[in-house]
């Protein structure tokens, strides 16, 4: 399938001109990629792809400060699922066609990190943020944020995180990465999201996963946890094996996992 690569500038012809099951809006800039997806989705419009070379105000999850200068991916995915029930499987088909891509096109090993980072040795490439926009037609926006072409962080991440040009030492080309990456998620989306069988999707990302069998800590706004990861579970929680052999059932939230 082939994308449509349209210009800063909204177009008001909105057809899908070679039958590709989406379309892409690029901009210079934005505050989000999520707002304007936003924007779309009011305007009732699905299956619309908005990236930005560059978002100002930047968002991941519980609203933390997403860095977003120029040389990373930063796009969001507009879709308006029929079913909105399992909406956690849409993020895992997002980091599983992240990690894919990034094996396809930038020939790296990489792994995902319960619930959604795509780390690489325990610095984080890529996050996604799932919103929804629930009414009469409900509204899915998965964005996602991959750290590519830069050189080097803010002080703030510069210990956490990673880009694949750092890693690879050598610059990527962003735009068939994205290409890829939409190409899988779509694959995923169409055959296996749609159609409930979200099994499939469980065990892809199984596969990409190391957090199972890991001894983690676990640190919630009130307690830390120390343990085994021993699955998780088909509603995407993690379950934690303690030292007295209790498993605790981790449910994605405002959670951070250390190995
Ligand atoms: C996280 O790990 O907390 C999720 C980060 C998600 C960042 C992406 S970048 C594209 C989209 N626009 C945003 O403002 N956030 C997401």
């Amino acid at each position: 399938m082939k994308a449509v690569w349209r210009s800063r500038l909204e177009s008001s012809n909105l057809k899908n001109i070679n039958k590709m099951p989406y379309q892409i809006y690029h901009f210079n800039s934005l505050t989000s990629t999520q707002d304007k997806a936003k924007e779309f989705a009011k305007k009732g419009l699905d299956n619309i792809i908005i990236v930005a070379d560059k978002q100002t105000e930047g968002r991941g999850r519980f609203k933390r400060k997403w860095h977003s200068d120029k040389n990373g991916l930063w796009m969001s995915i507009l879709l308006k699922p029929k079913n909105v029930q399992n909406l956690q499987y849409l993020t895992f088909a997002a980091a599983i066609a992240v990690v894919e891509s990034i094996k396809k096109i930038a020939n790296l090993n990489t792994n995902i990190k319960w619930p959604n980072d795509v780390h690489y040795k325990g610095k984080k490439l890529c996050g996604i943020l799932t919103e929804g926009i629930f009414g009469k037609e409900n509204c899915i926006i998965v964005g996602l944020g991959l750290n590519v072409n830069q050189n080097k962080f803010q002080n703030e991440i510069k210990n956490t995180a990673t880009s694949l040009k750092i890693v690879k030492h050598k610059i990527i080309n962003i735009r068939k990465l994205m290409k890829s990456i939409l190409d899988e998620f779509f694959y995923f989306y169409n055959n296996y999201y749609a159609t409930n069988k979200l099994g499939k999707i469980l065990n892809i990302w199984k596969k990409d996963c190391d957090t199972i069998n890991k001894d983690v800590k676990i640190i919630t706004k009130t307690k830390t946890l120390h343990g085994k990861v021993v699955d998780v579970d088909n509603d995407c929680n993690l379950l934690l094996k303690t030292k007295r052999n209790k498993i605790i059932k981790i449910i994605e939230g405002d959670v951070n996992v250390r190995y």
